[in-house]
């Protein structure tokens, strides 16, 4: 966008700084291990997240906070859920074990399972808009983020660790943290968007 472009969708409420907050959110772990995130934070982002919007009002997302050991048992019920046959690389296995010890606090979210196929795809859908609020407003507060997969062969067993429903699906393994850097932000190509007026 340039500055012709700007000034032609100025003056739209909060929307500048709306814009600002969610071009300065990036997917980083450039964060410090030992500098722990507030409890009570991550439940008022939890809280947030809980605004997007989901169809028939089920509210499919399910949050659970890793910090500590806890990080460890995360990985290690991850690692231990894959089986080693199905992957390229095994060792990738391993790596679950110490993988979120990076990051001080681990949120992991995850999304129930609806009545049927569509549904569970709508709350999947809806839990992703959560996830992406939640990040907001981490960004907002100050802390990095970085939404990383877990495995959909770890779900059962990701699920019954964080006590949710079974059949609950992780959508995100979330790495918070203090930052000790700014990264700039990448070039991102323009979205398509159509335009049909007849
Ligand atoms: C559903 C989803 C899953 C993701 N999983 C991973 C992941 O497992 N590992 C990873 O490095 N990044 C993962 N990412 C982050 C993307 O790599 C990142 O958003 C992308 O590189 C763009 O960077 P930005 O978020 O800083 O704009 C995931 C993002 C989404 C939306």
């Amino acid at each position: 966008m340039d500055d012709t472009d700007r000034q032609r969708v100025a003056g739209f409420g909060d929307l500048d700084r709306f814009e600002q907050l969610a071009a300065s959110r990036r997917t980083s772990l450039r964060v410090d291990p030992d500098r722990l995130v507030p409890v009570a934070l991550v439940e008022r982002l939890c809280r947030l997240a809980a605004w997007a919007p989901n169809h028939k009002k089920n509210w499919p997302w399910r949050f659970a906070a890793f910090t500590g050991e806890g990080r460890t048992r995360l990985g290690n019920t991850i690692a231990d859920a894959l089986d080693p046959a199905t992957f390229d690389k095994p060792e990738k296995i391993a790596k679950y074990r110490v993988k979120y010890l990076r990051a001080p606090m681990m949120l992991v979210v995850g999304s129930v399972a609806g009545e049927s196929t569509i549904r569970t795809v709508e709350n999947r859908d809806a839990t992703s808009a959560a996830v992406q609020t939640l990040l907001l407003g981490a960004t907002a507060a100050g802390l990095a983020s970085f939404w990383s997969s877990s495995n959909p062969a770890a779900d059962a067993a990701v699920a019954a660790l964080c006590g949710w429903e079974p059949g609950t699906a992780t959508v995100a393994v979330v790495y918070l943290g203090w930052p000790v850097e700014t990264l700039a932000a990448p070039v991102r190509p323009a979205p398509r968007v159509a335009h049909l007026d007849a």
